[in-house]
């Protein structure tokens, strides 16, 4: 096996074993069949319990957690739908890792998702040698779930066909899976503690195009972003020092810096300033997640082309990247906040002034 903490990305259950690990060993209250924590631990996973050294790591709405939580006690699957960018899959990969001990059995939706992918496959050299037996089946990481008790994710469900999201149907409402192939009645069942996360951007393909057959089989929970502007700026400074902590750097002034990057993420995801001025909103999606990979961009320029000191000026050269995506009117959008928001805030601080220079520079269409 490869050592997954070296990974780019370790999965949540690799990142967190220690927090895990903790968890578990002062869990004392009732768990369902088949879970790894007890819902009260899952929740103090997500939410942070600094009591135990447990971090927060989702964001801006705990009442959303605990609905989640239920849903996947439940007979329902979860679904969560929103934005680009809320941390939908981050939710279901952490929800996943505290309930199943691992977030790995996923099915990432495409167009190219057939129904192989969330029944099963067959290994074709061992089928034609022997036939259809149990050993040349190769189980879909829905069937793997299901044989183990596990939560299994569905990323993306929307972006594949609609009948082939239906082969779900009868894994939510039966809880098990047909296998003809190796007899009449040779049938998988789920085992307790199975359930399905899938998760849906509202910017693709849209949940409409699911049948309402589906749909009914799912608890719906809608993920916004982040409205404080204390709390996202937290969320940021804490990914990058996570981020620039695997890489064994840092960097300094990243507070300033991080206040400039959030409000005007905030600004133009909402289409209004903080001071109640209206303005053009960007088509381009101004996500937390994106606030996070600029500010993390940013630092990387400071660190490794400049002196470590973290500049508003680093991330100004760092916007045009997202928000110069989607639609050309987008630059000039930037351009009229700058020229109009930025100027003005300007003279109230270093960062914004370091901001507005740099952003005036930026070549927007
Ligand atoms: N409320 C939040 N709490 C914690 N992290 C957040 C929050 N909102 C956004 N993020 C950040 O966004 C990152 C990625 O989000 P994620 O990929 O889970 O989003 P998504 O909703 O699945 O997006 P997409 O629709 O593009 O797949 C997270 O790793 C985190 O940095
Ligand atoms: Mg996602």
């Amino acid at each position: 096996m490869d050592d997954l903490t070296l990974a780019i990305r370790p999965p949540a259950e690799a990142r967190y074993a220690a927090e895990l690990a903790r968890l578990a060993a002062d869990d004392a209250a009732p768990k369902p069949a088949g879970w790894h924590l007890s819902p009260r631990a899952v929740r103090r996973f997500l939410l942070g319990d600094p009591k135990v050294g447990v971090t927060r790591k989702f964001y801006g709405d705990d009442p959303l957690v605990d609905r989640a939580i239920v849903s996947l006690m439940s007979q329902q699957g979860l679904m969560l739908v929103g934005e680009p960018g809320t941390a939908k899959s981050l939710l279901s990969e952490l929800l996943a890792a505290a309930i199943s001990g691992t977030s790995g059995l996923v099915v990432q939706g495409s167009a190219g998702t057939t129904e192989d992918h969330i029944r099963y496959g067959w290994n074709y050299a061992l089928l034609l040698a022997e036939g259809p037996s149990e050993r040349a089946l190769v189980p879909s990481p829905v069937l793997n779930a299901m044989r183990s008790g596990r939560i299994v994710r569905f990323e993306e469900i929307t972006r594949c066909p609609p009948e082939v999201q239906d082969a779900l149907i009868s894994v939510l409402s039966e809880k098990s899976l047909a296998l003809p192939e190796l007899g009449p009645d040779a049938v998988a069942s789920a085992a307790p503690g199975f359930n399905v996360i899938a998760t849906a951007n509202l910017r693709d393909r849209g949940v409409h195009e699911m049948s309402s057959a589906l749909k009914r089989r799912f608890n719906f929970e809608t993920v916004h972003p982040i409205n404080d502007p204390e709390f996202e700026r937290e969320l940021v400074l804490k990914q990058l020092a996570e981020r620039l902590g695997t890489a064994g750097v840092s960097v300094t002034g990243e507070r300033d810096v991080a206040e400039v990057l959030v409000r005007t993420f905030q600004d133009l995801r909402t289409g209004r300033t903080a001071e109640g001025t209206s303005l053009n909103r960007p088509d381009a999606v101004m996500s937390t997640a994106e606030a996070v990979n600029v500010l993390h961009a940013a630092a990387l320029e400071a660190v490794y082309l400049d002196n470590g000191k973290l500049s508003a000026a680093h991330v100004a050269r760092q916007l045009q990247g997202v928000v110069l995506k989607d639609s050309p009117e987008d630059g000039k959008r930037l351009r009229a906040y700058v020229d109009h928001i930025v100027k003005e805030r300007a003279g109230r601080s270093g960062a914004w002034k370091d901001f507005y220079q740099a952003a005036r520079a930026l070549k927007l269409g």
